[in-house]
């Protein structure tokens, strides 16, 4: 099958074939189903001739490709952009339902971008391009003019868009997702790269509290501290016309360096918390990655993340994101351990059909008790090349935690860009405790520290397969406990 290439993902979602981007249209349809566009060259494995590609889900894990659902035409590709579902009929487009959606796309010619909109009778499977498109251009023209990403805000849709090269995100009103009037700009924040891409506008639950927040992402490509691309967010409030953030600093949503072009779903309620997908790759190298000439596919997404806010760290308010759900694709638990110490577990898991796992690590701490040192760190290795991707924790001082794809043979060894290693510091929460959770996946794995006070995602293409696993903890005090859990989980693309 198509799906079967040994670094083929196999519970996260990548194209049947060819090369995929950014994730586009990300909605929940009222019967619970979750819609998940994608940038998408049908034709080769590098990007060009871009389409909306479209999978649906029940559980946000296992796929199901649907049809190409916006199609390029031979001088035009369909950009990133989103989708709403226009329950109240406000384009006028669905006068005999509530389950209209309308997609708002970049065209993007040689000459310029420009804003479009195409609608669906069928709950998003097919569209029609709108007549009077498009429905925003700037005046003069400009080819730097990208990725609406629409919302509903009281009786008025918002849309945030990116102004790439002048480093503008603009928000936009309108009534009926035909006119839109500029309101206001949020521009010059952050980081700056050398483009804003993908800005997304959303509210999500506060932790601790029955508040709900706003957050402004924007991606920036090329031009990352780690080079290439990654997203930075804002949170702050938005009043249906302008965002103000809570301060002036940028935080990071991944401290890897394949997570990027990130999209919240439209159709959550702002009091549950948001779910969030990212591309999975980083610019600097995502048409170049060995997949496309030995399995014909390239790119993967991220896991889907459960995302709220929290104001418990130092440096104040973060977005905490940890995997959605993963119970309807448990296997077999792997190994429980609730008395590791000062030990280690070491895990054969060739039989495992997905190679696909979920662990969790847990590390407490008696009250009052703070850790003077220690370490805890993972290693999944090939026992056929011996290659290896790991991360470790140091307890004590800044507790630094390090990922690192340097022990894998390849892909890595040659591209100059495709960063080895990456390292975030993760404060030990009051309560003493810390916990380590990962997402590993063939070819994919993602980490997330105290249920997700900081994440990252990484890549890579090992020669041999990861067949092994290692948990080890050494130098803690005793009165420490360590608990580690791992999980098989099913492959979603049987
Ligand atoms: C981000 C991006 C968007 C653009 C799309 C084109 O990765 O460059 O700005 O709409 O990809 O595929």
């Amino acid at each position: 099958g198509l799906y079967n290439g040994a670094w083929r993902p196999q519970v996260h979602f990548s194209p049947p074939r060819n090369f995929m981007n950014d994730p586009n249209g990300c909605f929940r349809d009222d019967n619970g189903t979750w819609h998940l566009y994608y940038q998408y060259n049908p034709t080769a494995t590098v990007a060009g001739n871009q389409h909306w590609g479209h999978a649906t889900s029940q559980d946000l894990y296992t796929w199901e490709n649907q049809e190409i659902a916006i199609y390029a035409t031979e001088d035009s590709q369909i950009f990133s952009g989103s989708a709403v579902i226009d329950v109240n009929n406000t384009s006028g487009f669905f006068p005999n339902q509530t389950n209209g959606v309308v997609a708002i796309y970049t065209l993007n010619t040689e000459y310029e971008q420009v804003q479009e909109i195409a609608y669906s009778y069928d709950g998003g499977y097919t569209f029609v391009k709108y007549a009077d498109n498009p429905v925003l251009a700037l005046d003069p023209s400009s080819n730097q003019f990208r990725d609406p990403k629409v919302i509903r805000y009281g009786d008025s849709w918002a849309m945030v868009l990116a102004y790439a090269q002048e480093f503008v995100v603009g928000i936009f009103t309108s009534p009926d997702l035909k006119n839109w009037t500029h309101a206001s700009n949020f521009s010059h924040h952050g980081l700056l790269g050398l483009q804003y891409e993908c800005p997304n506008l959303v509210q999500m639950p506060v932790e601790g509290s029955d508040e709900a927040m706003w957050v402004l992402a924007i991606s920036i490509n090329p031009g990352a501290p780690l080079g290439g691309s990654i997203t930075q967010y804002f949170p702050g409030d938005f009043n249906g016309t302008h965002f103000t953030p809570v301060d002036g600093a940028a935080r990071i949503a991944d401290f890897g360096k394949d997570n990027y072009a990130g999209q919240f779903f439209y159709g959550l309620p702002e009091t549950e918390e948001q779910v969030f997908i990212a591309w999975a790759s980083n610019w600097e190298y995502s048409q170049q990655v060995p997949t496309g000439e030995s399995e014909g596919w390239r790119s993967s997404m991220s896991a889907p993340r459960r995302t709220h806010l929290a104001n418990v760290t130092r440096t104040g308010w973060d977005i905490v994101s940890a995997p959605y759900d993963l119970s309807p694709i448990y296997s077999s638990p792997l190994a429980i351990n609730s008395s590791l110490g000062n030990g280690s577990i070491l895990l054969d898991y060739s039989t495992l059909p997905s190679r696909a796992i979920y662990f969790q690590v847990n590390v407490s701490s008696i009250p009052n008790n703070t850790y003077s040192k220690g370490t805890l760190n993972f290693t999944f290795s090939s026992s056929s090349t011996r290659e290896s991707v790991s991360g470790g924790f140091y307890f004590g001082g800044d507790n630094p935690f390090w990922l690192s794809r340097a022990k894998v043979l390849g892909f890595g060894e040659t591209n100059p860009f495709f960063t080895d290693k990456f390292s975030v510091g993760n404060p030990i929460n009051a309560n003493g405790m810390f916990m380590l959770e990962g997402v590993m996946d063939r070819s994919i794995l993602e980490v997330f520290l105290d249920g997700g006070r900081n994440s990252a995602t990484m890549t890579f293409f090992p020669l041999g397969e990861l067949d092994t696993m290692e948990v080890r903890a050494g130098g803690l005090n005793e009165h420490v406990t360590v608990s580690v859990a791992v999980w098989g989980l099913q492959s979603t693309w049987q």
